[in-house]
């Protein structure tokens, strides 16, 4: 059965050479002329297997190599690549991690890594850069092998130093690591190739190390049959004289001019039909040409192409499409059905009623990728989906009663401001950001000094337990209201709570607290003030050294779960719930 090229996606930290190692292998200087030399949009690269050996040279020489080539696909080194997804998995078979060996790993790159686990995607380091380093003289085009052993000692050691440090790192992410010339088995240890992308040095060698990869891992998976063509768009784009486009990558099958398509929209799979294809001119990007694109009829798996189409209202990065060509009826119908499923939000939400936090992204990959992180952190999600963060997102969320659960995470994706004005008003907490794990430690930090703040501060909001004793002699007045002095045995009282006897039964409210003639909300344990109670008379519902306890509303029993509650405060709880227990079984359960 025919192969395909394996999609290799090529991802990593700003700037630490992604796109500098495709312009080597396609001898283009696409990076010159990106603005600000920083990558906006992803890109598709086919690179044939001529160009594979051209570049390897000597060290594939009578090596059998079975992939047609390889399909690289550039991404931007603030974007995410989790748009990158075909059928709830990674869209790229292989993965190119860069790394600038002197900067190690940078949040992208953390991020990156964490993907490439979370889609078990097998993937090789380039370390990057290596001319940096200090004694290293770089030889344009030469394997990274070959180099090394012309290197003086010091430029040897300095590099093996650097390459350890960034085992050790890559270590802590969960990965075992090693030069890529020292590994043994390749299904356990993950290869490091030391390049230098500007003089292509090291450059054959992670060829090599991707075209081994995927033959030794990939074949069966990567056997095509002819059909109709499964994509996945990796943009929209406005074109000049076209119109509405999308640049897709074909992963399977066979792409027709005239072909009936389907493609995946939030509100449901769309029907089109593919008016014409273009294809940038071989071994250069599909989204900066230096020539024009050129027409095609027909392209087949693997592959990036553009595609001319009415009607594509709608269509998102990430979405599916499927050919439709020769299909019956019910065939198409089973298509449109797959292609909703896929475009459905693949996330566990709270139960109806509970609470949680909400995600907002800008695709369903980084949905998908958010609510996995808060899952990890134990952080229940209550909605997930893509698109910015409406001010009606907010009001909506609002209603939320969990101060530390009313917050919208939001990835790569704009808040309007009018979002924020009803946040602040609401007391709704937006966290947003391009990494995702820092988001969620973002989160994670504020929830923490949040959680100390509000056992500070939400007292008036939230009762605490409190338990109190009637001292002997400081009976001021017998009824209406009683006045007694008091001193608090734990926790805190305050004005307006009720009082709850050991009996289980509510007598009166606490009218006022005073101290020194001076009147307070709030008394604390140890403390000794005289209290007015409505509705009691000493004597009768309460007495001289009874011991009185704070009544909890059911409700707060929950919530002061959640807050951080001394050991005394605790104690006062759990025996509040046992008094309770004794008019009602199941009180605060
Ligand atoms: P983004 O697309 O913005 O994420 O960046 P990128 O990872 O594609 O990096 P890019 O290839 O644009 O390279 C960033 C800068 O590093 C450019 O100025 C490159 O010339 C330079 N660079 C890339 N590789 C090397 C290298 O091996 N050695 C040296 N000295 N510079 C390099
Ligand atoms: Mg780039």
């Amino acid at each position: 059965m025919p192969v395909r090229q394996p999609i290799v996606s090529v991802l990593g930290h700003v700037d630490h050479g992604k796109t500098t190692i495709l312009d080597y292998i396609r001898g283009t200087t696409v990076v010159e002329r990106e603005a600000g030399r920083i990558t906006q949009h992803i890109g598709a690269t086919e690179v044939p297997l001529e160009a594979i050996k051209r570049v390897c040279g000597k060290l594939v020489e009578g090596m059998k190599i079975t992939v047609p080539g390889l399909l690289f696909i550039d991404t931007p080194g603030h974007h995410s690549f989790t748009t990158l997804r075909a059928r709830g998995g990674s869209l790229a078979d292989l993965a190119v991690l860069v790394i600038d060996v002197a900067e190690g790993l940078k949040p992208q790159t953390i991020e990156s890594i964490r993907i490439l686990k979370r889609y078990k995607t097998p993937f090789v380091i380039a370390a990057n850069k290596i001319d940096r380093l200090q004694y290293w003289i770089p030889q344009r085009g030469k394997a990274f092998i070959e180099s090394y052993q012309t290197q003086t000692d010091e430029a040897k050691e300095e590099l093996d130093n650097r390459i350890y440090d960034l085992i050790g790192d890559l270590y802590k992410q969960g990965f075992t690591a090693d030069r890529y010339d020292r590994i043994r088995d390749f299904t356990k240890t993950v290869a490091i190739v030391p390049t230098c992308a500007v003089e292509g040095e090291g450059i054959p060698d992670l060829l090599l190390v991707l075209v081994g990869l995927a033959q030794k891992f990939l074949e069966e998976h990567l056997e095509t049959e002819e059909g109709p063509a499964e994509g996945t768009v990796l943009e929209v784009k406005e074109e000049r004289g076209f119109g509405k486009t999308v640049d897709v990558i074909i992963h399977r099958g066979t792409l027709r001019k005239g072909d009936p398509i389907a493609i995946g929209t939030p509100h449901g799979p769309i029907k089109t039909r593919v008016r014409g294809m273009m294809k940038p001119r071989p071994l250069d990007e599909i989204r900066d040409p230096r020539e024009r694109f050129f027409p095609v009829d027909e392209v087949s798996a693997a592959a990036g192409v553009k595609i001319l189409a009415p009607d594509l209202e709608g269509v998102v990065s990430g979405a599916p499409l499927r050919s439709l060509r020769g299909m019956s009826e019910e065939e198409a119908e089973a298509i449109l059905q797959s292609i909703a499923e896929e475009m459905s939000i693949n996330v566990e939400l709270v139960e109806e009623g509970e609470e949680g936090v909400m995600i907002k992204a800008d695709a369903i990959g980084s949905v998908e990728g958010l609510a996995y992180e808060l899952r990890e952190a134990g952080i229940p999600i209550k909605r997930a989906e893509t698109g910015d963060v409406s001010r009606r997102d907010v009001v909506e969320f609002g209603t939320g009663k969990d101060p530390l659960l009313r917050v919208i995470l939001a990835f790569n994706v704009k808040v309007y401001p009018e979002a924020r004005e009803e946040a602040k008003n609401l007391g709704v907490e937006i966290f947003e950001g391009d990494v995702i794990y820092r988001i969620v430690e973002d989160y994670l930090e504020w929830r923490e000094s949040k959680r100390v703040e509000l056992d500070s501060m939400s007292r008036g909001e939230i009762t605490y337990p409190g338990k109190f004793k009637i001292l002997p002699g400081y009976v001021f007045r017998q009824s209406k209201p009683a006045v007694v002095g008091v001193r608090v045995l734990a926790g805190r009282i305050r004005k307006g709570q009720r009082i709850l006897r050991e009996d289980g039964r509510v007598v009166g409210a606490i009218k006022s607290i005073q101290v020194e003639g001076r009147s307070v909300d709030e008394a604390k344990t140890g403390e000794e003030v005289a209290i007015a109670i409505d509705g009691v008379t000493v004597g009768r519902q309460i007495n001289v050294e009874d011991v009185l306890y704070i009544d909890i509303p059911e409700g707060d029993v929950k919530k002061l779960r959640d807050v951080e509650l001394n050991y005394d405060e605790k104690e006062t709880l759990e025996q509040t719930i046992q008094i309770k227990r004794k008019v009602e079984p199941f009180w605060g359960m």
